[in-house]
């Protein structure tokens, strides 16, 4: 089958390449030339493991093409997925769609053929019906079908999560796009990845409930961590002991310094708006938002805790900047909220992070970034674990502790056993756990 992917961003480049993997025939558009020119000599724009293997096997075999030209893409194509940024729009919280709407446009005049258009971009509730509206004013005679079918892939576990999903939403109801749409992924189908296929505007829910759910269950155990440090209980324990219940399950349970990224912050606040727009509000979502924001500050004021209740003319070396690991992205890091607390109360602030210095650079200033965990530490007053990269999971504390000008360690990933930093000389404050342990 020919594909189109308009958009190169995240969903729209791992998507594509997969699909390309997958033996479609495959081309993926962007506006923006560089990046395309930087693709076609095999460079990869984001990091995600596994994608400079898949995207360069799959254009050296072929199947995978890049171009601005959409129009002449387009026109051949048997399916065109939109998957352009819907960032929040400013000063609202609603997802900025004029992205999705100027590829409608585009896609309306080069249509050529049954082709069925698939809005893969995360989408407000009746997006679909607006999309399918502007294509057939711009052009009457165009035959298509517009279906929502969201992506469900983590950042950093991207390709996994395309090639074996937990399931493939599809939201259409016309008989020739569900066809389509089952060619599309009939690899995945062979592997036993559930087809749901329901109304458009149910898949569009689909995606903003499942993320918000999942926004929602962080920051429940969020804030039972918080009152697990009030009341002596350990959150890990705690997390173990629900998540064991099979109608809980284990998974997103562990507390941390709040959620950021490129999908829970934007997709909580457009829900939020979407509900209060259909005078349906919803006070949880709600209540998550604000929870996950005052948290990431909540997070600092931890860490001055940790320095004495001061961090004025003190050194806090931060450990990962990234919102999660195995990626370089920094979008709504919780790392950007708790360096401008820090620096705002005097403190001065290194800051290492395997991939994401260089996006980091562009977001704070007065940082000073090492080269590693040793480099950051040398006279530092405290040390913070923000992103739990592999390569802090087991660091050499001794050495650490040598180089710092105090033994202070702030585990905001609980990826260390207390008592173990402790028996180094360090005090210890983690999340959820108990009071800091004294060194
Ligand atoms: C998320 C969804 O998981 C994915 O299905 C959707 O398509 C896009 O949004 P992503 O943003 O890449 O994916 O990362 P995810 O692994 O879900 O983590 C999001 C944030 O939650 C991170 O900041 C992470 O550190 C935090 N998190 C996650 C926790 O604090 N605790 C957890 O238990 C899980």
């Amino acid at each position: 089958m020919r594909l189109v992917m308009i958009g190169a961003g995240y969903v729209g480049l791992v998507s594509g390449a997969c699909f390309a993997d997958f033996g479609h025939d495959v081309v993926c558009v962007d506006l923006v030339e560089e990046k395309i020119a930087a693709l076609k000599a095999g460079k990869i724009p984001i990091f995600e493991p596994g994608l400079d293997q898949i995207v360069q096997s799959n254009a050296a075999a072929g199947r995978l093409h890049f171009t601005t030209d959409l129009a002449g893409s387009v026109a051949d194509a048997d399916v065109v997925f939109i998957a352009v940024g819907t960032p929040s729009r400013r000063g609202d919280g609603h997802a900025d769609l004029s992205y999705v709407y100027g590829a409608a446009r585009e896609i309306a005049r080069s249509v050529r053929g049954f082709t069925v258009v698939v809005t893969k971009s995360t989408v407000p509730v009746g997006t679909g019906d607006e999309v399918e509206r502007i294509i057939r004013e711009e052009n009457p005679e165009a035959d298509i079908a517009v279906v929502s079918n969201p992506e469900f892939l983590r950042e950093g576990a991207a390709i996994t999560d395309f090639k074996r999903p937990d399931r493939i939403v599809i939201g259409t109801e016309e008989p020739r796009a569900i066809q389509v749409m089952r060619q599309v992924y009939r690899p995945l189908y062979l592997n036993e990845s559930p087809l749901l296929f329901c109304e458009r505007r149910t898949s569009e829910l689909i995606k903003y409930a499942g993320n918000a759910f999942l926004a929602m269950k962080i920051t429940f155990i969020n804030e039972i961590a918080d009152l697990c440090e009030k009341v002596g209980a350990d959150v890990q324990k705690v997390a173990k002991g629900i998540g064991l219940d099979k109608r809980i399950g284990d998974k997103f349970l562990h507390a941390g310094p709040g959620f950021g990224g490129s999908c829970f912050p934007k997709d909580t606040l457009a829900l939020v708006k979407t509900a209060q727009d259909a005078e349906s509000p919803m006070r949880l979502i709600e209540a998550t938002v604000a929870v996950n924001d005052n948290r990431k500050r909540a997070m600092a004021r931890k860490v001055i805790a940790a320095c004495g209740g001061e961090v004025r003319g003190k050194t806090v070396a931060i450990l990962g900047l990234t919102f999660k690991p195995n990626t370089d992205d920094m979008r709504e890091s919780p790392a950007i909220s708790i360096i401008q607390v820090l620096q705002d109360k005097g403190a001065r602030v290194t800051a290492y992070d395997p991939e994401g210095v260089e996006a980091a650079r562009g977001m704070l200033s007065g940082v000073e970034f090492g080269g590693s965990a040793y480099e950051i530490a040398e006279g530092a007053d405290a040390i913070v674990l923000v992103t739990e990269w592999d390569e802090f999971r087991a660091l050499d504390l001794d050495r650490l502790k040598a180089l710092m000008a105090a033994p202070v360690l702030v585990d905001l990933r609980n990826v260390y056993p207390p008592q173990e930093v402790v028996r180094h000389g360090f005090s210890y404050s983690g999340v959820g756990r108990a009071g800091p342990a004294e060194g």
